[in-house]
C-alpha cells in the first residue's frame, strides 16, 4: 500500500511541501515513522555518528555558553530532531565532567517519530532527557535550543516566475496513474505575497521557500526572548544569495530520483542561510556571522582534543580517528558545505566557534 499513490488518486494533485510531509512524516508510512535511517546499513550519515568528538565539542560550546550567561541555575538543552540520539549521548558523556553545568541541565527532545523516540530512550537512558511535543510547551530557561540537521528535513515549498506570473510546483499523477511527477499551478495571491515580502523572488529560477522551517524559527525566536538563551544549528546549506533547486533524495547512501520510491528515500533540502539570518535579526535576536564546520570545530578546538586522545591510542585506533575527523571537517566534505548558525538573544555577545 502506498499512501502517497492513493492520496494523489483522490486528490489529483498537493503542494510539493505536502508531498514532503507524508512522503517523510505521515503516521503509518512516513519514512521516519517505520526505519532507522542512520549509519552504514542505513540510507544515510550525520556528524554525530560519524565521531564522537563532534558531540563532544558541541558540549564544550554549550557549557561555555552557560558560563557566559553567569551559570544559571537552572538551563535547559532543546535538542530538535534527534535521530537516533547518538548527539545527546555524547553530550551527556561531557557534560556529566562538568558538575555545576550538570546539576542545572535539563534536557528536552523534540522528536517526531515514535519508533526513532523509542530508540532514542534506549540509548540515552537518563532521567534528566524529556520528550516533548511541542516546543510551544517549553516554559522556563535560558534555553539552547540545538539542532543537527533538523531544518534540511522540513518540507519546503517551490516557486518559480515566468513572465511576470507566479507558478507553485505541484505533484500529481501521470495520466496513466503508473508514475508521480511535477504538475506546475498558478500561486496564490497570499504565497506570492509572502515569498515577496521575503525577498525571495528571482525570474526563471526556482525559488525555496522554506515553510514549515520559518516556522519554527519564529516560536523559538519567541521562547529566546522569552527565557534567555540561543540557538545553534549545523545544516547543509549556502550563505551567497542562490535562487536553486537544492531538493535532493537519498537511498542506501546515493541519490534517487524525488518520485521513485515515496516513503522509502529521504528528502532533504539546502538551508538558505542569509533567510534564516533575515528572520531570526527580524524576530529581535542577535545572530552571529554563520561559519562552516570546519571553522566552528577548529575553533573549539577539535584537533588538539584529537592529538591528546591520539598519545593513548594504537595507530590503527588513531588513524581511525583521524579519517573521521577528515570527513567532519574536510573542505571536499562536510567541511564548507555544512554551516554552522548561532542566534541569541539581543544584547548578548557570545562568540565562541564563530
Ligand atoms: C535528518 S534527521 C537528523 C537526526 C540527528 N539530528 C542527526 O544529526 O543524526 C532529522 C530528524 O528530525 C526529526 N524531525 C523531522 N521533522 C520533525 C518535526 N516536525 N518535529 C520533530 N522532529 C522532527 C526526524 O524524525 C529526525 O529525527
Amino acid at each position: 500500500m502506498n499512501k502517497i499513490i492513493n492520496i494523489l488518486k483522490e486528490k489529483k494533485s498537493i503542494p510539493l511541501d505536502q508531498f514532503i510531509n507524508i512522503s517523510l512524516y505521515d503516521k503509518k508510512f512516513g519514512y521516519y515513522m517505520k526505519k532507522n535511517p542512520f549509519g552504514k546499513d542505513g540510507d544515510f550519515i550525520t556528524s554525530p555518528l560519524i565521531s564522537n568528538l563532534f558531540g563532544e565539542m558541541v558540549a564544550i560550546w554549550c557549557v561555555a555558553f552557560w558560563e557566559h550567561m553567569g551559570k544559571p541555575k537552572k538551563i535547559l538543552l532543546v535538542e530538535l530532531g534527534p535521530g537516533d540520539g547518538s548527539l545527546c549521548k555524547d553530550l551527556l558523556r561531557t557534560f556529566i565532567q562538568f558538575k555545576d553545568f550538570y546539576n542545572s541541565l535539563e534536557i528536552n527532545l523534540l522528536e517526531i517519530s515514535d519508533l526513532l523516540k523509542t530508540i532514542q530512550k534506549v540509548k540515552i537512558n537518563n532521567r534528566k532527557v524529556k520528550w516533548i511535543k511541542k516546543i510551544n510547551e517549553i516554559n522556563c530557561g535560558p534555553v539552547i535550543f540545538l539542532g543537527n540537521e533538523f531544518f534540511d528535513s522540513l518540507p519546503i515549498k517551490q516557486i518559480y516566475k515566468k513572465k511576470k506570473l507566479f507558478f507553485e510546483k505541484y505533484v500529481a499523477l501521470s495520466n496513466d496513474n503508473k508514475k508521480i511527477r511535477f504538475l506546475h499551478k498558478k500561486a496564490n495571491n497570499s504565497l506570492i505575497k509572502r515569498i515577496q515580502d521575503l525577498n525571495l523572488v528571482s525570474t526563471g529560477h526556482v525559488i525555496e521557500y522554506p515553510i514549515k522551517a520559518l516556522k519554527f524559527l519564529e516560536v523559538i525566536a519567541e521562547k529566546i526572548n522569552e527565557f534567555d538563551g540561543g540557538l545553534l544549528t549545523f545544516d547543509y546549506g549556502y550563505t551567497e544569495t542562490k535562487n536553486q533547486n537544492t531538493l535532493q533524495s537519498v537511498k542506501k547512501h546515493k541519490y534517487t530520483n524525488l518520485f521513485s520510491i515515496p516513503h522509502h528515500s529521504d528528502i532533504t533540502s539546502h538551508l538558505n542561510f542569509k533567510l534564516f539570518h533575515k528572520i531570526l535579526k527580524k524576530n529581535n535576536l542577535n545572530v552571529e556571522k554563520i561559519t562552516n564546520q570546519n571553522e566552528f570545530l577548529r575553533k573549539i578546538g577539535i584537533l588538539e582534543r584529537a592529538n591528546i586522545l591520539s598519545k593513548k591510542m594504537t595507530f590503527k585506533k588513531k588513524a581511525n580517528m583521524f579519517y573521521r575527523l577528515k570527513r567532519l571537517m574536510d573542505y571536499r566534505e562536510m567541511g564548507s558545505l555544512f554551516k554552522v548558525l548561532f542566534a541569541q538573544k539581543k544584547g548578548r555577545k557570545f562568540s565562541l566557534g564563530f
